[in-house]
């Protein structure tokens, strides 16, 4: 294994877009490029590496080194090779003693002004500075080191994962130009002018207290040493590397881990990653450590009853006691009573192996995921109206629009990597139009800026969307061509109908909708004439009585204004967790099977049961929220749960535990005793992503390699134990491999008919379907014509949710994430991110916080109708008067106590954004939040390790 480090270009490529080329010479050699490319790229292009200091192929061209001088034929002067553009017909030299004389000169003032401790440098041996010295053959400084310099400038070690070492900065300002052009966060600034010049982040500000978000993307940038992550810095440069996919959200970001013998020193986004192109967040790029946390369960635990302590036992006890548990199960209470949750932290390989022994070995439907607690409606919702059960772009789709509608999403804390991309497409000149109850930063940051904000009240996410397409109609901004071509006409004329209904007009309904009718309706007639109008949407859409419905509408909206089918445009969910659309296309749902095809079709039976050996029900099982349900009923005995901690993550907690309390075994697999397991009989170690090998799939259906880094820290694959479990209960499944299980993937679903991990090696990632019809993948789909025929309208009736607040209840609560944590915090709470946010606190409008007395930082009740909790307050201008907001990062915050078991009307998804609750000052914590710290005494005990037995001599 080597260390992969990917060719710097210098310059970025040309835009896409041209079809032009030029040819020029470079040092007697032709080279024929894209017209735009400059010099410097063009000559790597060829194997000609220009020296250079301030140019990095992720950044335009700047210019300032004057270090990558060239001479062009009957050009005066020695132009830069970064900033000057190929031409047809150029003869251009990169090396000669006056080219070299001139580096060797600019060479020389850097190194005048760097400390000269290459030694000991936490940059030897990577180091572009030192690459340069090397590369121009410096071998003296005239000048000595007697004069002013910046040797002494102080070391900024604030941030936690990287150091700012002011002394070794050169101020080529690519970390400054990173921060703007890449992330789109402007943190940094070159402050003073000639030798005074420096880089700061914010006025005299420390990393940790500026506008950084952590990103990294200026510690990649940085040439020297100056911004270095401290884990190369305490480990040493890495030795190896091995790419792979990021554990944590739905974009997708492929990394090179770098590694040193079994250890990652860091984490570097890849260039040739088709989701992020070289960028990442603080999440994927730092937040690794929890992989080898000492939290982690690396042995298989049992215990009969959950007030025992643990007992650490070999896999084979483990695997043989689970089967027999399910089994008796199942003998007394019937083939159903038993049933799984499948992962979407997982791969689609280990997925796919739960699902399968769910159905082939349990011999019944309950299966299902967690994204019923999230994206359940798009799968829906999209399928109704066009056919697939996916979003409809590829993230590059956002680099042709005009006008972005963001709809219940906000990506610069959840989806960080597209946020950058989103923001630089603004930057470029596209507008966008935020509908969010809060003031996310999309609506307003330095240099982002919203043509419009909607601050609808949560829960009125239809009413918003039958007020776009009522304003589209009604003044005939439609795209009627595209409609007739495009869509079915009886479904078209029915929705017509009922949209001109005045009831959906923008008056009707401005109430909800932040109260200015002509500000909706100017919305919607932007989004109609934008050339290429995109929407994307979060769990701000699904998480709602009718997430379904909004889908719907959203899929109606953009059919009506023609904006599916090509670039720029689309229905796209930003989709919360790593592997959430893999786990749903690998058949996680109680009613299909891989691929989306319901279990009462009986061709497709016919080919799971001949393929596994085994018939298939007909029947669906237990959603989630059914499980819960028959479990509390004593219907449902017992649960294999992976990778998902239902019961801090599912809503109205105290009805989660009760129903887990009453199972008879309940098996939980995961990296940590998490607070599921506090139920839980069998504890299953689960494998980090850096151990796993398989695939992930993100937002944009796009399949990307997992591949181990290191060995595995439980001895097996993941998908071996499921494996293991079903052949314990007679099931005879068998795999040597997650390529061949891959391999069973593609044989039985259609659209991975043309996935092999051979494939997805060689050529990279891919999107989904990849067949004969595509046989490389669909970026964008629906092109000609939808997957289904014909668009479909459906109706989408605005019907307000049953929770409605009262003079009991006169708040709505609605829920998020933030930046630095992912989801529970499982994974993120074992890390450094913890000091940006070490606990949940409510979000509350200063009106609100003043009628109850409340101010910063005061310990506040939060009460619904479901139960208590308590968190800290924080008074935010981001919140209307009305609502307040809060995350679930961490358990003992008790957000889901007080969340309710409404939910999306077709799928069950719970409705998280919209519980109606009062808060008010209080000095001790709930009865919920006290009995959760006695289970953390009572629940997670381990049993003391018994005494050997000496042998004594005589
Ligand atoms: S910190 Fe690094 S990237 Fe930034 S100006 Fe200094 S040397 Fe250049
Ligand atoms: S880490 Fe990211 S946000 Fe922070 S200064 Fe660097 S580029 Fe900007
Ligand atoms: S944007 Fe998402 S996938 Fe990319 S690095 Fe961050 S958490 Fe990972
Ligand atoms: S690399 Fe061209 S001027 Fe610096």
């Amino acid at each position: 294994m080597s260390l992969f480090k990917e060719i710097d270009y210098g310059t970025p490529a040309a835009p896409a877009t041209g079809t032009e080329t030029v040819t020029l010479n470079i040092d007697g050699q032709d080279v024929t490029v894209p017209k735009g490319t400059s010099i410097m790229r063009a000559a790597q292009m060829v194997g000609t590496t220009i020296p250079k200091l301030c140019a990095t192929d992720s950044l335009e061209a700047f210019g300032s080194c004057r270090l990558c001088l060239v001479e062009i034929d009957g050009r005066r002067g020695t132009p830069a090779s970064c900033t000057t553009p190929a031409e047809e017909g150029l003869i251009v030299h990169t090396e000669n003693d006056k080219l070299n004389k001139l580096r060797k000169g600019v060479m020389e003032l850097y190194i005048s002004d760097h400390p000269l401790d290459c030694l000991t440098c936490s940059a030897n041996g990577d180091c572009e500075l030192q690459d340069m010295a090397g590369a121009v053959g410096l071998r003296d400084v005239r000048y000595g080191y007697a004069g002013a310099n910046h040797l002494d400038a102080p070391t900024d070690t604030s941030n936690p994962y990287f150091q700012f070492e002011a002394s070794k900065c050169i101020v080529c300002s690519r970390c400054v130009r990173a921060c703007e052009e890449v992330q789109g966060t402007f943190a940094l600034t070159i402050s003073g002018k000639g030798f005074e010049s420096k880089v700061s982040a914010g006025v005299e500000e420390d990393f940790m207290n500026s506008e950084c978000v952590s990103c990294g993307a200026c510690v990649q940038a940085c040439p020297t040493a100056t911004l270095m992550e401290k884990s190369v810095a305490e480990i040493g440069t890495p030795e190896h590397s091995v790419e792979t996919t990021c554990a944590y959200c739905g974009v997708g970001c492929t990394f090179n881990a770098e590694m040193k013998g079994d250890q990652v020193v860091r984490m570097v986004p890849s260039k040739s990653g088709k989701a992020n192109d070289g960028h990442s967040c603080v999440k994927g790029r730092f937040a690794f450590g929890y992989s080898t946390h000492k939290d982690r369960i690396l042995k298989p635990m049992l215990r009969e009853k959950t007030s025992d302590p643990w007992r650490e036992v070999e896999w084979e006890e483990a695997i043989s006691y689970t089967a027999k548990r399910f089994m008796d199960i199942q003998e007394q209470y019937g083939r159903k009573s038993i049933g799984g949750i499948t992962s979407s932290r997982t791969t689609n390989e280990e997925v796919y192996v739960v699902q399968k022994m769910i159905r082939a070995a349990f011999r019944n439907n309950n299966v299902d995921t967690c994204a019923r607690v999230c994206h359940s409606p798009t799968g829906y919702g999209l399928n109704q109206t066009f056919g697939t059960s996916a979003g409809t772009q590829d993230f590059a789709s956002v680099d042709e629009t005009d006008l972005m509608l963001l709809i219940g999403a906000n990506p610069t804390d959840a989806h960080p990597v597209f946020a950058s991309r989103m923001k630089r497409r603004l930057r470029e000149g596209a507008e966008i139009i935020v509908c969010d109850p809060r003031r996310i930063d999309m609506v307003e940051t330095p240099h982002v800026k919203a043509s419009i904000h909607l601050p609808l009240l949560p829960g009125s996410n239809v009413a918003l969307i039958n007020a776009f397409a009522h304003t589209i109609v009604t003044e005939d901004l439609a795209d009627w061509d595209y409609v007739s071509e495009r869509c079915d006409k009886e479904s078209f004329d029915e929705w017509l109908a009922f949209i001109k209904d005045p009831k959906n007009a923008p008056e009707a309904v401005a109430h909800l909708l932040g109260g200015d009718a002509e500000l909706v309706r100017e919305a919607a007639r932007r989004f109609a004439k934008a050339p290429r109008g995109s929407i994307y949407y979060g769990l701000g859409v699904t998480e709602h009585s009718q997430g379904s419905t909004m889908v719907m509408g959203m899929a109606n909206l953009a059919m009506l204004t023609g904006n599916i089918g090509m670039n720029g445009a689309g229905v796209n969910p930003l989709r919360g967790q790593n592997n959430v659309q893999g786990s749903c296309d690998m058949g996680s749902f109680p009613h299909e099977f891989p691929g989306y095809r319901h279990v009462s079709r009986d061709d497709v039976r016919k080919q799971f049961s001949d393929a596994w050996g085994v018939e298939q029900d007909a029947e669906p099982g237990y959603r989630i929220p059914n499980m819960f349900d028959a479990a509390i009923k004593g219907d449902y005995k017992g649960m294999f749960v992976q990778g998902e901690d239902i019961a801090q993550s599912d809503p109205d907690t105290r009805h989660v535990e009760a129903a887990l309390e009453n199972l008879d075994c309940l098996v939980v697999q995961d990296l940590f005793l998490n607070e599921t397991a506090k139920f839980a009989h069998i504890f299953l170690p689960g494998t980090s992503f850096l151990e796993k090998d398989g695939t992930f799939t993100n937002a944009e259906r796009r399949l990307g390699r997992v591949r181990p880094a290191m060995a595995s820290k439980i001895g097996k694959h993941e998908w071996e134990v499921a494996m293991e479990i079903s052949q314990a209960m007679g099931y005879p499944m068998h795999y040597n491999s997650s390529s061949e299980i891959m391999d069973e993937i593609a044989a039985l679903t259609p659209i991975f008919s043309g996935v092999s991990f051979e494939r997805l090696d060689n050529e990279g990632s891919m999107q989904w379907p990849v067949n004969d019809a595509a046989p490389n993948g669909t970026p964008i789909m629906h092109i000609d014509t939808f997957v289904r025929g014909k668009g479909n309208f459906k109706i989408t009736e605005f019907v307000p949710t049953e929770e409605k607040v009262t003079k009991k209840f006169p708040l709505i609560l609605t829920t998020g994430r933030i930046l630095s944590q992912y989801n529970v915090g499982a994974q993120t709470r074992r890390t450094e991110n913890n000091q940006w946010f070490p606990k949940d606190i409510l979000e509350i409008h200063e009106e609100d916080a003043v009628d109850r007395n409340v101010k910063d930082g005061d310990l506040i009740k939060i009460i619904s109708r479901k139960g208590e909790t308590t968190m800290h307050a924080l008074v935010s201008e981001r919140m209307q008067p009305g609502v307040v907001y809060t995350t679930f990062h961490n358990p003992l915050s008790g957000a889901n106590v007080v969340t309710t078991e409404f939910s999306d009307w077709a799928t069950n998804c719970p409705e998280y954004k919209v519980t109606a609750v009062q808060v008010g000052v209080t000095d001790s914590m709930s009865e919920w939040q006290m009995q959760y710290l006695a289970y953390n005494e009572d629940r997670c005990k381990l049993a003391e390790p018994e005494e050997a037995d000496e042998e004594v001599t005589h």
